[in-house]
């Protein structure tokens, strides 16, 4: 705990010196910097190279910390108390005279705003004077970090700190909602869009799809494990990495298992590291079989299906 302490007042020191930084975050790491800031958001851009067109995501430690930033309404207020903290974003509209970095939304008229669960993050945000715009730690279309060990693949000794967090409880990224105008879902996440409804009381359109461009991190080229894959496989080719959705006795040198046991939220946690690991094994292509479309195994399904855009 104390060194936590002290690891949190570390990263507050960078971020105050306008530095980017990873973070943890239940869903997947952010690289992290002051959303005031042009400075430490063009920061971001540049070490992710991420295209400018594609705006980020805006952590905030609670509703009190974001009104001068945003406009607020009924539907994101139930949604807020029901779910936040936790794995989802909302758009909202922006508000004249906010501070946010005209790069963080690109000079949109609309932000995508969050207050994400960590302990870790949460403990930062509430002694820092700003929010934190951040993206997910990764080099732009490729997989997204779910522990320390990730975001230094990706950025290596370019990158000036990490908070270490652990492992990501969730493992894939926000459930993101449109709330500037009609509520729509533009990007399946570690939310369960049934969950939204319900609260809602009414049917929530998804487009996510790759036609549609709402979203411009939605390209179809997205969470690339940066080698071919294939979903819905029933029998690998030779020299393909299998995934199974559960741990079965074949012990076979190319299986690979996501849950011991079929549950679609460990699979969800598991999935972006074991595809890590089998990339890193020197698999030149993936194989993954059917994973059942419900719950979270939707998001899988999603990010399974822009991964094979490859
Ligand atoms: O779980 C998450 O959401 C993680 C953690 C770090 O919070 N963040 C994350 O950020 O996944 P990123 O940048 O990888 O994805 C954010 C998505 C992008 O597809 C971006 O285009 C979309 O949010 N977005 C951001 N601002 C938007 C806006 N004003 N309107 C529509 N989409 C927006
Ligand atoms: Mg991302």
């Amino acid at each position: 705990m104390k060194s936590n302490q002290s690891n949190i007042k570390k990263a507050k020191k960078y971020l105050d010196n306008y530095e980017c930084i990873a973070v943890p975050t239940e869903t997947v790491y952010g690289l992290a910097g002051n959303a005031y800031s042009d400075t430490s958001v063009k920061k971001i851009f540049k070490l992710k190279r991420r295209p400018a067109n594609n705006p980020l995501i805006v952590h905030y430690y609670n509703l009190k910390s974001l009104q001068n930033d945003c406009k607020i309404n009924d539907e994101f207020k139930k949604l807020y108390y029901n779910f936040s903290p936790g794995p989802i974003t909302y758009i909202l509209k922006l508000r004249r005279g906010s501070k946010i970095s005209k790069f963080v939304t690109n000079n949109k008229t609309t932000i995508a705003v969050r207050f994400p669960k960590h302990p870790l993050i949460r403990r930062l945000l509430k002694i820092l004077d700003y929010p934190l715009a951040a993206p997910s730690a990764n080099i732009s279309s490729k997989l997204s970090s779910v522990q320390p060990s990730d975001v230094k693949e990706e950025f290596g000794k370019k990158l000036k700190y990490i908070l270490k967090g652990g492992r990501c409880s969730i493992g894939v990224e926000s459930t993101i909602i449109n709330l500037s105008s009609k509520a729509v879902i533009l990007r399946l996440g570690g939310l369960n869009v049934s969950k939204i409804k319900k609260i809602l009381k009414k049917q929530v359109l998804i487009k996510n799809k790759l036609k549609h461009k709402i979203s411009p991190g939605l390209f179809s080229v997205h969470y690339s494990p940066g080698i071919p894959l294939r979903m819905n496989v029933k029998k690998p080719t030779k020299g393909e990495a299998f995934v199974l959705i559960k741990k079965r006795k074949i012990n076979l040198r190319d299986y690979f298992f996501l849950t011991r046991n079929n549950n679609l939220t460990v699979a969800a946690r598991n999935l972006y590291p074991l595809i890590r690991k089998i990339k890193n094994k020197g698999y030149k292509k993936i194989a993954v079989e059917k994973i059942p479309n419900i719950g979270i195994g939707q998001t899988i399904n999603d990010r399974l299906k822009r991964a094979s855009k490859f």
